[in-house]
């Protein structure tokens, strides 16, 4: 009988949990299916803009008939795979008129949000359409990814079943300002533990720069129920990642000295929807080193407009987590999970001389 929560709430997962967290451009459906069919969890990435008729929609919809095809679950039951959102876009206001069909239609066990309007009701209001959508048949558990203890809070009083605590390890979109998970994940759980919260159940999720399983195993030791791995996945076999970003990320050691959080990634793409209090981290590339040496900003737009014109990927912007050094090879996911696991093992076996 599982006690972990997690275990709990997804009954095809295996213990220590791990989550493919939904990533853009790079979580298909075969890679979600192919993360839960292994004991994980796997979150297609959904809908940004939701517009009606916006073609990520319908990108969502046929990825998850996919990841129900692989996982053979027969239509009426809810699918063991999630479904992340990211909740910034004006266009958000759709969510019950676009994105909730959707979800209605394939029943994905859980829900991922991540970076709400600042200011705004929106994850409390997209939980709540959810809540109100929700019955015997189709009850997702939905998470926030979170990076500060105050958006912690604010995720629980929005009604979240889970936070996913991001520290500023991980790779992609983040907040400018942040911790680790070493001292994010055990303040997360404190905030848990106090009266208003305590009889809720709650799981946490850690994520940034775990790509080994001896991460996994001190993020448990830390008070998470499990972990995410972004970075790690983004070289599967199965991810739709460009092949130049699997070879960078798998060539790149030392992801302290090798990856970089900056406003630079999404700026050098003339990129500014992600509201103010957000960053990224990606690998240190030309257009850092550039910025660094003094080029200006339009000077740098045009040097990575040159290059993909010429077809030449080396200025890509190829967001990455600390946790590359530990990343070597292109796995199928499922191996990618069976090492994590083996690797978990090994740590807590250590880990018992000090027992
Ligand atoms: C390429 C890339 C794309 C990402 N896209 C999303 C996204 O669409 N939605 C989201 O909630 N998080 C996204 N993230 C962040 C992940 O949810 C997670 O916090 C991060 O991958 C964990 O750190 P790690 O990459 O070091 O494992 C992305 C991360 C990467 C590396």
């Amino acid at each position: 009988m599982a006690t972990n929560i997690l275990q709990t709430w997804f009954p095809t997962t295996k213990s220590p949990v791990v989550m493919c967290p939904p990533m853009f451009m790079s979580v298909n459906g075969i890679l979600a299916a192919e993360v839960t069919k292994a004991g994980g969890l796997g979150f297609v990435a959904g809908a940004w803009d939701f517009t009606p008729g916006n073609p990520t929609l319908a990108d969502l919809d046929e990825q998850l008939s996919v990841a129900r095809a692989i996982l053979a679950i027969p239509d009426s039951d809810t699918l063991p795979v999630g479904v992340g959102f990211l909740t910034f876009d004006p266009s958000v206001v759709d969510f019950a008129v676009t994105g909730l069909p959707i979800l209605r239609k394939h029943k994905p066990a859980a829900i991922w949000l991540f970076v709400p309007q600042p200011d705004s009701t929106t994850h409390r209001d997209i939980i709540s359409v959810i809540r109100a959508a929700s019955d015997k048949s189709w009850s997702p558990k939905v998470f926030v990814q979170v990076g500060n203890v105050a958006a912690a809070r604010e995720a629980l009083e929005d009604g979240a079943d889970g936070l996913v605590a991001q520290g500023v390890d991980a790779g992609g979109h983040q907040w400018a300002q942040g911790s680790s998970v070493i001292s994010l994940v055990p303040e997360i759980k404190a905030l848990t533990r106090e009266k208003k919260y305590r009889d809720r159940d709650i799981a946490i999720v850690a994520a940034g720069g775990i790509s080994h399983g001896s991460s996994v195993v001190a993020a448990l030791a830390l008070g998470a129920d499990g972990v995410g791995m972004g970075t790690r996945f983004l070289v599967a076999e199965e991810a739709s990642s460009k092949l130049s970003a699997r070879d960078a990320i798998i060539q790149s050691t030392d992801g302290g000295a090798s990856t970089v959080k900056s406003l630079l990634h999404d700026h050098i793409e003339d990129r500014y929807i992600f509201p103010g209090p957000f960053d990224g981290r990606a690998l240190v590339g030309p257009s850092i080193l550039d910025e660094r040496d003094g080029v200006t900003l339009a000077e740098n737009q045009g040097r990575l407009k040159a290059a993909v014109s010429a077809g030449d990927t080396s200025r890509d912007v190829v967001w990455a987590g600390t946790g590359v050094g530990l990343i070597n090879e292109v796995l199928p996911a499922a191996e990618i999970l069976d090492r994590t696991r083996a690797e978990a093992l090994e740590s807590l076996q250590l880990l018992q001389a000090f027992a």
